[in-house]
């Protein structure tokens, strides 16, 4: 299959799931050079720090040579102008993201007045279930999150917690609140 240029993958990866990487390794068939890049929006709250995340996507995709890791602030059009990019990938898990993602689409094709398009792609089903906002929820009450995230990202998660490294027990044994 022929490559195409840039692609830019952006997201706020906090923390970074199965779904993405799948995305990712998916996306880096099928570009030169897939540009992963962390959402640095100071209005959330968020568990890890840019750099953090950033750090844990560098980890993540080291043995992929065509990948880079970045983060941006700003609008992600002027993002993509500065980095000769034309297309960003999503990931679609479940109709429930498609109205959110075809609006932040179709903003960002006004806003680049044509030049940027969106190609999604849907997530594997083993995935689709998966969101950051429920590992974040799950690895709280120190339940199993395994399935969801790499073995290096789930210790990473727990630390913040507070519940030592790797630990996964569930939270009807450990944390009554
Ligand atoms: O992983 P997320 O939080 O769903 O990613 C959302 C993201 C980063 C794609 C979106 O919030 C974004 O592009 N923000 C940058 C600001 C911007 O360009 N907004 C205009 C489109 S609505």
């Amino acid at each position: 299959m022929n490559k195409m240029n840039v692609a830019i993958y952006p997201g706020s990866f906090d923390p970074l799931t199965l779904g993405h990487m799948d995305v990712i390794h998916r996306a880096a068939s099928m570009f030169n050079t897939l540009l992963v890049s962390v959402l640095n929006n100071k209005e959330k709250c968020p568990l890890f720090s840019v750099s953090e995340r950033v750090n844990i996507l560098k980890e993540a995709t080291k043995e992929l040579t065509n990948v880079r890791v970045d983060s941006f602030s700003g609008l992600l059009v002027n993002y993509a102008r500065e980095n000769d990019t034309r297309v960003i990938i999503r990931g679609l898990r479940a109709i429930t993201d498609f109205d959110y993602e075809l609006q932040i689409a179709q903003t960002n094709r006004i806003l680049s007045n044509g030049e940027v398009d969106t190609v999604f792609l849907t997530t594997s089903l083993e995935y689709a279930y998966l969101s950051s906002s429920s590992v974040r929820q799950i690895a709280s009450f120190n339940g199993d999150i395994s399935m969801c995230v790499l073995p290096f990202v789930a210790e990473q998660i727990y630390q913040k917690y507070g519940f030592g490294s790797g630990n996964s027990k569930s939270s009807q044994e450990e944390h009554h609140e």
